[in-house]
């Protein structure tokens, strides 16, 4: 069974979906692993070491027409999924509500499986690749916005005086906010963080940040552990709130978002008006719309001395350490679909993992 994957498009993708670490697994599974020559040489992977493990490289052509089971990043483009054989496994993060044409016409030739559908269960976390990439996430906003604001974030008491520490807000403390507020809080930073679901409150200050709770708000949590629209009420009561709390806050790290919808906007005009010149929003959830007013996608605006950053593919500064753990995410995804007794692939749709993923 032959493995492949091909390059993305490398000025909108940096990560890769298999690493030289990984295709070595791949291989003592039992698999053949096939790689696009130069797959990775913009992230200073050499074909070489590839090739070390034991993969052979190939050219996109032949990789499309041989392989069994294709692994990528992103959705890859119609002229490429034409040359795919009938009952290939395309597995990857394919975002389907922006794809579904091109998803629909194939899903019938191919099995297609996106892995932002995987369900948040515990035997599925090894595979679960929006908290491996929203982990990080979270964590580079926080180094990416400390480096633009203008101050020191630890306190440090000095004999030509003391600077204070820097006060932080993180806005949604799911996977990426909570590695938000490990990483402020490890360089000194006063942490503050706020969320709808109730449940995070624990979270926030088992990790020293300060939770900011909307009084008299009910929880909006789903069952899935998700956060649920906000009524009017609570909204009022978050604003004044976030209001008040924005004065004296020096960087903000948004990362707030409803599954489906377009994300929350939280922080508006107003509040931007009374924030401190010098501080910096860095909104995480740019793409879905963003939680502040003024985000604009991959652009830095400046609003009465406020830098407000739209992040939207923060991961390709990060590429490296993205793809190590996208690609562990795939491999352990592939291995619960192969049947080792038989080497074949086995599309269970008993289990809820591969029935979730698989687009019919
Ligand atoms: P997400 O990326 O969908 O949203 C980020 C955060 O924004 C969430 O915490 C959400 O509650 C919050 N939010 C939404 N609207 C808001 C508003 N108006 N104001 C403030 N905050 C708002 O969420 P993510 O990070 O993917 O995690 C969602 C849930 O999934 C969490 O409960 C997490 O613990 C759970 N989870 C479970 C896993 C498992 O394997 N069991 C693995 C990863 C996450």
């Amino acid at each position: 069974m032959i493995i492949g994957s091909i390059s993305e498009n490398k000025n909108l993708e940096k990560r890769i979906s298999i690493t030289p670490e990984i295709s070595k697994k791949y291989i003592s599974s039992g698999f053949k692993v096939k790689m696009e020559k130069g797959i990775a040489e913009h992230i200073g992977i050499k074909d070489e070491e590839f090739v070390k493990e034991g993969c052979s490289l190939d050219t996109r052509e032949n990789i499309l027409k041989e392989s069994d089971i294709l692994l990528q990043m992103n959705l890859p483009t119609e002229e490429n999924l034409k040359h795919l054989k009938e009952k290939n496994l395309l597995i990857g993060n394919f975002n389907i509500n922006n794809n579904q044409d091109i998803i629909n016409k194939f899903k019938k030739k191919l099995s297609i499986f996106s892995l932002e559908m995987l369900p948040r269960i515990t035997r599925a976390q090894s595979m679960d690749i929006l908290s491996s990439q929203a982990n990080l996430a979270g964590y580079k906003a926080v180094i990416d916005s400390f480096s633009l604001f203008k101050k020191a974030i630890p306190m440090m008491m000095t004999a030509a005086g003391t600077i204070p520490a820097a006060k932080v807000l993180i806005v949604g403390a799911g996977v990426a906010g909570l590695q938000a507020i490990a990483t402020a809080k490890r360089m000194g930073a006063i942490v503050y963080a706020t969320d709808v679901r109730m449940a995070s409150k624990e979270q926030v200050e088992s990790l020293g940040g300060k939770f900011l709770v909307v009084e008299g708000s009910e929880n909006l949590e789903t069952e899935g552990g998700y956060a649920k629209e906000a009524s009017e009420d609570f909204k009022k009561k978050q604003e004044s709130l976030i209001y008040e709390t924005l004065k004296k806050i020096d960087v903000v790290i948004c990362t707030a978002l409803i599954p489906g919808k377009k994300a929350p906007k939280i922080i508006n005009e107003h509040m931007i008006e009374n924030m401190q010149p010098g501080s910096v929003i860095y909104d995480l959830a740019a793409s879905q719309g963003g939680n502040a007013a003024y985000t604009k996608v991959d652009e830095i605006v400046e609003k009465n001395g406020v830098i407000i950053v739209g992040e939207s593919i923060i991961l390709n500064k990060l590429p490296v350490s993205a793809s190590n753990l996208y690609a562990k995410n795939l491999f352990n995804f592939v291995l619960n679909i192969y049947d080792k007794k038989e080497k074949v692939m086995n599309i269970n749709l008993e289990d809820e993992i591969i029935s979730k993923t698989l687009i019919r």
